[in-house]
């Protein structure tokens, strides 16, 4: 009688990632240019093109100069841009955010008479445009001064429609009020633009990766910080009930931001909730890669492109990333 081994032959996954066109075979998930939303910042003022100190490759625009973003936008053959509006003048109630002739819808009227190729986005909310910088208007509660949840609402919709009617294809409420989806729907509904889609950013914690963002729109708050209206890092349970909720009051995508150190959220979401997830790979997320890369610590293109595999495998479907126009040249 033959011995027989009794150990079980070696299972051989090498096989398949010995060649690089068998590697490509069996690729699972691949990042698209056409999946990708590229965040641009409009200033007040004429002929400016600055760029945002920690930011490096990233720039606030006046209209004037808009032509240049949105032209290397098209040709890169990324399909949609998203809008922040830095507005020459702030109130405590961020008013000027709704006003047809405002910085934002300005330049969507501008994008629109420029091209018909891109998806406007625009971000709904009075951050940038409050003089305290807090995302809505404030009130005393309980001996504190907190955003006023339920006046913003009304602001919101009027921000909404305003965006809608000056060409927006797309609105993106980011200010984490309770209920904001639900208004925002019928203020577009009321106002007939029931044809124009809310990305919620539903899932939205309350993070340190969007510091460079607040120098780049100018909206750090004054005073206090978000942790009233975004959620706490810790909470998985909590996006859950807030992209639900967000489903349930009409939201026809939902956002899960920042990006990098939340994709459990994004698979989550993606696997109990069957709408297009977007994930927001945020400013300091970039700040890090760009400051790494600048140091001849890290590979930049490589971890970028792998940046992006990976929110694809974790469930998303669209990606907002600051480096779309360099990601863009990459997948050639
Ligand atoms: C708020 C808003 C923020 C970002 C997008 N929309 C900042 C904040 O909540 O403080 C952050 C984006 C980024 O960090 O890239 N309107």
């Amino acid at each position: 009688m033959i011995e027989r081994d009794a150990t079980p032959p070696i299972q051989r996954l090498r096989r398949l990632r010995r060649l690089s066109g068998l590697r490509d075979l069996v690729r699972e998930h691949e990042p698209n240019v056409r999946d990708l939303v590229y965040p641009i910042f409009v200033h007040h003022g004429t002929n400016l093109k600055r760029e945002i100190a920690s930011m490096p490759g990233q720039f606030q625009y006046s209209l004037d100069r808009l032509d240049e973003p949105i032209s290397a936008t098209v040709e890169a053959g990324i399909p949609a841009v998203l809008l922040f509006g830095i507005p020459e003048h702030k109130d405590s109630e961020g008013r000027s955010a709704c006003d047809d002739e405002a910085i934002v819808q300005s330049a969507v009227r501008k994008i629109k008479n420029q091209t018909n190729e891109l998806i406007v986005i625009t971000d709904v909310c009075f951050c940038e445009y409050t003089n305290h910088g807090h995302c809505g208007a404030l009130r005393s509660i309980g001996g504190s001064i907190e955003v006023d949840n339920d006046a913003t609402l009304k602001l919101l919709a009027e921000q909404a429609a305003s965006h809608a009617r000056a060409g927006a294809d797309v609105v993106a409420p980011s200010g984490m009020m309770d209920g904001m989806v639900a208004a925002i729907r019928r203020g577009l509904d009321e106002a007939k633009f029931h044809y124009i889609p809310i990305l919620s950013y539903a899932a939205k914690f309350a993070s340190a990766f969007y510091g460079p963002f607040r120098d780049a729109a100018g909206s750090a708050p004054a005073f206090g910080d978000r942790r009233g209206y975004q959620m706490d890092p810790a909470g998985g349970d909590e996006a859950m009930r807030e992209v639900e909720i967000d489903v349930s009051e009409g939201a026809d995508m939902i956002m899960v931001k920042p990006a990098l150190a939340y994709l459990d959220v994004v698979r989550r979401v993606k696997d109990r909730f069957r709408v297009p997830v977007a994930v927001y790979n945020v400013s300091g997320e970039y700040a890090m890669i760009k400051a790494a890369a600048k140091n001849g610590w890290i590979d930049e293109d490589r971890i970028v492109l792998e940046t992006l595999t990976c929110f694809k495998r974790a469930g998303a479907d669209i990606i907002i990333t600051y480096h779309a126009l360099d990601a863009a040249r990459l997948f050639r």
